[in-house]
C-alpha cells in the first residue's frame, strides 16, 4: 500500500472549507466515508484548487474531531479515485485534473414547469364536498378490507369490478355498448393513447391529427414514433377529404369528433360516416377522445363515434380527470375485440398492470350513483361559469372578441376578426396575466386564428369575470395599438 505522507503544514489552508452535513454526505456512513465525501464535494465544487496541498492528517483529524486513521483512509480513497495525489514527502495535493466525471457534475437543475391553476387555465375541476365526503367513505372503506387482490400482479386491463361499472357508464351516458373485457383502465386519456398505439402502429405510420387540435396528443403521437398528419377541421369537423388527399393510407386518426378540441365543433354525421369508411377501406383505426362529453349543457347527449361504429375500428377513450379529479390518474379505452389481445399485451409491456389501490373506491362511486350526482351538480356550476365568462368577454370587449357559446365542455374561444395580426392576442394576453391559451398556438400547418383557448371549469366567477374584464380590455387596448379598430369579429 502507498505510504501517505504528512503534509507540512505552511503551504495548505490551516482550515478546509468541508461541509460534513450537507446532502452530499450518506448519514449513517463511517466516518472515513463521510469525510472522503466532503473532501470530494470540496474538490469538485473549486473551493480548493487543482494542485493546492492538503493539510496533514493530523490538523485535519483536528479540525474535523475524526481519528486520525479515518483521515488517512479517506485521504488514501481520495488518491486511488484520482481527487489526489500523494507525493512521498511532500504531503498530499489536490490531483492536477480532476476526474471528468466528478469534475463536470452538471449543477444546473432542471427546470419543470409546475402546472398552472391561475386565471382561465384549462383541466382544473371542482370537486363538490359531497363527492369528496363520498369518495373518501369509499376509500376508507376500502383500505379497511385491504386484501389479497393488491397482493399479487394483476390483469394489464385493471379490475373487473371498475370495468363493468365503467361498461354501464358508457352505456347510459354514451350509448356505447361493450364488454367489461374491451375495457383497459389507464392512468389517462395519453397513457391509453400510447398503449394503444404500441399495440396497433409500427415507427413511422401516420397518423391523423385535427388541425387545430390537442397539442398534447400530437406528442405523444410523435413520441411514439409516428408521424403526425395534419388534417383540417372545418365547422363539421376533421376534413377527412383533406386527410385522404394527404395521407390516404394513414394507419390511425386521432379525433375528438364529440367536441373538437379547441375549436368546440361538433363531428357532422355525414362526416362521422366518412371518416369510418376510410377507415374501413385503408384498414385504420380512429382514436376517439372522448375528453369532456359528460358535461353536456344544452340538448341531450350526443352518442360517441364508438357507439355508431360498434367498436369495429374506433378506440374510444375516455378519463376521470374531469368527471373526478386530474390527481386520480383514471382513464380508460373500449377496444374493438380483435385489438384486445394485442393491446393487452402491449400494456403488459409497458408498466405491467394498473395500480389496485383506488380502482374500487371509483367503481363505489360510479355504482352508488355518487358519480352522477357529483356530476349533476358541477354541470350546473360550470354552466353559470361559462355563461359569466362569454358574456363578460363578449361585452368588456366592445365586440372585439366574438365568442361562440360552446354547448359542452370545459372551455371556450374566445375570438379576433380573422384579419387581425397574431401578436395581438399575444399581447393582450400576457398584459392581463392571463393563463389559457393562445389559439395560434393549438395549430400546426393550418392558417391560425388569432384568439384565445380559456378554460372556466373549477374556477369562481367573480374570479372569472375580473379575469375576462381585464383580458377584455388589454384586447381593447392592443387593438388600438395594432391600428386596428375594436369592431364586432
Ligand atoms: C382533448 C383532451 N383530451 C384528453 C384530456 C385528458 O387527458 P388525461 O386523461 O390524460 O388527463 C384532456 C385534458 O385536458 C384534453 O384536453
Amino acid at each position: 500500500m502507498r505510504k501517505i505522507p504528512t503534509n507540512s503544514p505552511s503551504p495548505a489552508k490551516a482550515e478546509l472549507p468541508l461541509d460534513l452535513t450537507g446532502p452530499h454526505i450518506t448519514t449513517g456512513a463511517s466516518a472515513a466515508h463521510r469525510l472522503y465525501q466532503a473532501l470530494c464535494e470540496m474538490i469538485v465544487s473549486g473551493l480548493v484548487k487543482p494542485g493546492e496541498p492538503l493539510p496533514p492528517s493530523r490538523s485535519l483529524a483536528k479540525q474535523t474531531g475524526f481519528r486520525r486513521n479515518a483521515v488517512v483512509t479517506a485521504y488514501e480513497r481520495l488518491i486511488a479515485d484520482g481527487f489526489a495525489e500523494a507525493t512521498v514527502g511532500s504531503g498530499t495535493f489536490v490531483a492536477a485534473r480532476i476526474p471528468a466525471r466528478a469534475a463536470g457534475p452538471n449543477k444546473q437543475k432542471a427546470v419543470v414547469e409546475a402546472p398552472r391553476q391561475g386565471a382561465f387555465s384549462l383541466g382544473c375541476t371542482h370537486i363538490d364536498a359531497r363527492a369528496v365526503q363520498h369518495f373518501r367513505a369509499f376509500v376508507g372503506r376500502r383500505m379497511r378490507a385491504f386484501g389479497s387482490e393488491h397482493l399479487h400482479y394483476g390483469d394489464p386491463r385493471g379490475s373487473r369490478e371498475l370495468r363493468a361499472a365503467i361498461a354501464d357508464h358508457l352505456l347510459s351516458a354514451r350509448g356505447l355498448r361493450c364488454d367489461p373485457d374491451q375495457i383497459m383502465l389507464t392512468s389517462g386519456t395519453l397513457h391509453a393513447l400510447r398503449i394503444v398505439l404500441s399495440a396497433i402502429l409500427k415507427p413511422n405510420d401516420q397518423v391523423w391529427c385535427e388541425d387545430p387540435g390537442y397539442p398534447a396528443a400530437r406528442k405523444t403521437i410523435t413520441h411514439c414514433g409516428n408521424r403526425a398528419v395534419h388534417v383540417p377541421v372545418d365547422e363539421q369537423g376533421l376534413r377527412v377529404a383533406r386527410g385522404r388527399a394527404t395521407a390516404p393510407s394513414a394507419r390511425a386518426a386521432y379525433v375528438t369528433p364529440s367536441h373538437q378540441f379547441p375549436l368546440g365543433v361538433q363531428m357532422s354525421m355525414p362526416r362521422r360516416l366518412e371518416l369510418l369508411d376510410w377507415a374501413k377501406q385503408a384498414g385504420a383505426f380512429v382514436l376517439e377522445d372522448d375528453y369532456d362529453s359528460e358535461f353536456r349543457y344544452d340538448g341531450a347527449p350526443l352518442k360517441a363515434l364508438a357507439g355508431i361504429d360498434h367498436l369495429q375500428r374506433v378506440i374510444y377513450m375516455g378519463t376521470f380527470a374531469k368527471t373526478l379529479f386530474p390527481g386520480l390518474r383514471i382513464g380508460y379505452c373500449a377496444l374493438p375485440e380483435r385489438l384486445i389481445s394485442d393491446v393487452t399485451a402491449a400494456r403488459a409491456a409497458l408498466d405491467r398492470f394498473p395500480g389496485t389501490l383506488m380502482e374500487g373506491a371509483v367503481a363505489d362511486m360510479l355504482n352508488s350513483g355518487a358519480f352522477a350526482a357529483n356530476l349533476k351538480r358541477v354541470r350546473k356550476l360550470y354552466r353559470e361559469a361559462r355563461d359569466a365568462l362569454a358574456e363578460t368577454l363578449e361585452t368588456a370587449s366592445g365586440g372585439a372578441l366574438s365568442v361562440p357559446v360552446p354547448s359542452q365542455g370545459l372551455h371556450l374561444v374566445a375570438r379576433f376578426d380573422p384579419s387581425i395580426d397574431l401578436s395581438v392576442a399575444a399581447v393582450a394576453k400576457q398584459a392581463a396575466g392571463a393563463e389559457g391559451w393562445l389559439l395560434a398556438d393549438t395549430y400546426s400547418r393550418a392558417q391560425p386564428l388569432p384568439g384565445f383557448v380559456l378554460g372556466f371549469s373549477g374556477h369562481a366567477v367573480p374570479q372569472l369575470v375580473a379575469s375576462a374584464e381585464r383580458l377584455a380590455r388589454e384586447s381593447r387596448t392592443a387593438l388600438r395599438a395594432s391600428g386596428k379598430p375594436a369592431r364586432r369579429a
